[in-house]
């Protein structure tokens, strides 16, 4: 009997997306999503769904025995913004979720995990251009700080405990099916939103801010990618940098005029400002091309291209 595999915060901007990738290569019956809360109606009517708590440990292994679950994908998170808002609330939920199923693992009662971080690891003292796979990491940010630790957890119970388990440093994710979560990079999606709807939009980060950024096909594609790599070749058990392109506020704004030739930004930045400030302006991820064969696809013509015509329709 084929193993299930379970999205822990399947609601959310990627984990929708990730639940629709994962069933349509498995068949919808093996890909059980859950999330504290309810999601799209696609999503809810795809497949299985699970109301389920990721920080309680009890209802977790009793999901994971009920569907022999095999492989756990943890979406669920408090993203950067929302964290400086809430930094217990984050650090707990963000730090439980993660030893809930590396625990999972360690007693054998999963295979293999994969576990997001974030390019928030890194801070105002790493190198900003072409930010290295190992390099400073001091970072300033609640959610950074959450998202450093469990890097270190997870290539500790990898070394210590053999937990197979898997992870990719995201940029900033833009995507048409779900709104994003409380980030410093959700601007690059309300954006696109503003700009059909009312034709001018006010950015909440500085016209120059220049960031890592990555369309969610991308994104679902190294996800996946990796997850099917042979272990042998994962060199990296804390996790991956991973990069498609790099933009400013201004930038985008430019590639949305050529669709939408009167379209108007202005800039007011707010607490945003401070947290992109400490974040990389570009990536190298040149280990994890060699490692599993990453490539990008999408550059940000393709993008702006790909999110106008999907929202109008
Ligand atoms: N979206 C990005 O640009 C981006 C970039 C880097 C890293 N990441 C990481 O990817 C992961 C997913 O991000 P996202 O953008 O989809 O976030 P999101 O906020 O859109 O979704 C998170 C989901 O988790 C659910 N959730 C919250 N608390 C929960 C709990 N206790 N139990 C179960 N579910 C719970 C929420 O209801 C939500 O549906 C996170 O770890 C995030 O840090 C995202």
């Amino acid at each position: 009997m084929q193993k299930s595999i379970l999205i822990l915060g399947a609601c959310g901007q990627i984990g929708t997306e990730l639940t629709y990738a994962l069933r349509e290569k498995h068949g919808n019956e093996v890909v059980i999503a859950s999330d504290i809360r309810e999601g799209n109606e696609d999503l809810m009517n795809s497949g299985p769904f699970e109301l389920l708590d990721a920080t309680d440990y009890n209802a977790l292994e009793e999901v994971v025995a009920y569907y022999e679950i095999s492989e756990v994908y943890l979406m669920a998170a408090m993203l950067s913004a929302t964290a400086e808002k809430f930094p217990m609330r984050a650090w707990n939920l963000n730090m439980n979720s993660l030893f809930n199923v590396l625990n999972l693992a360690k007693e054998k009662k999963i295979d293999k995990i994969f576990w997001p971080s974030s390019i928030a690891v890194f801070g105002p003292n790493t190198p900003a251009d072409h930010t290295p796979q190992n390099t400073i990491m001091e970072p300033s940010t609640v959610y950074g700080i959450s998202k450093q630790s469990g890097e270190r957890w997870c290539n500790y119970y990898h070394q210590k405990f053999g937990v197979d388990v898997r992870s990719i440093r995201y940029p900033g994710l833009i995507s048409h099916k779900t709104m994003p979560g409380g980030g410093t990079t959700d601007y690059a999606v309300e954006i696109y939103h503003k700009a059909l709807s009312e034709g001018s939009y006010t950015c909440f980060l500085k016209k120059d801010t220049r960031l890592p950024m990555m369309f969610m096909d991308d994104a679902i594609r190294a996800t996946l990618l990796l997850m099917r790599s042979k272990p042998e070749n994962i060199k990296i058990r804390s996790s991956y940098n991973l990069a498609a392109m790099s933009f400013t506020p201004e930038e985008i704004a430019k590639s949305i005029k050529a669709w939408i030739p009167d379209f108007k930004i202005s800039y007011k930045p707010d607490f945003r400002q401070e947290i992109a400030d400490s974040w990389p302006s570009s990536i190298d991820d040149s280990q994890a091309q060699k490692d599993w064969g990453w490539q990008s696809n999408f550059d940000l013509e393709k993008t702006t291209k790909e999110m106008l015509s999907n929202l109008k329709e």
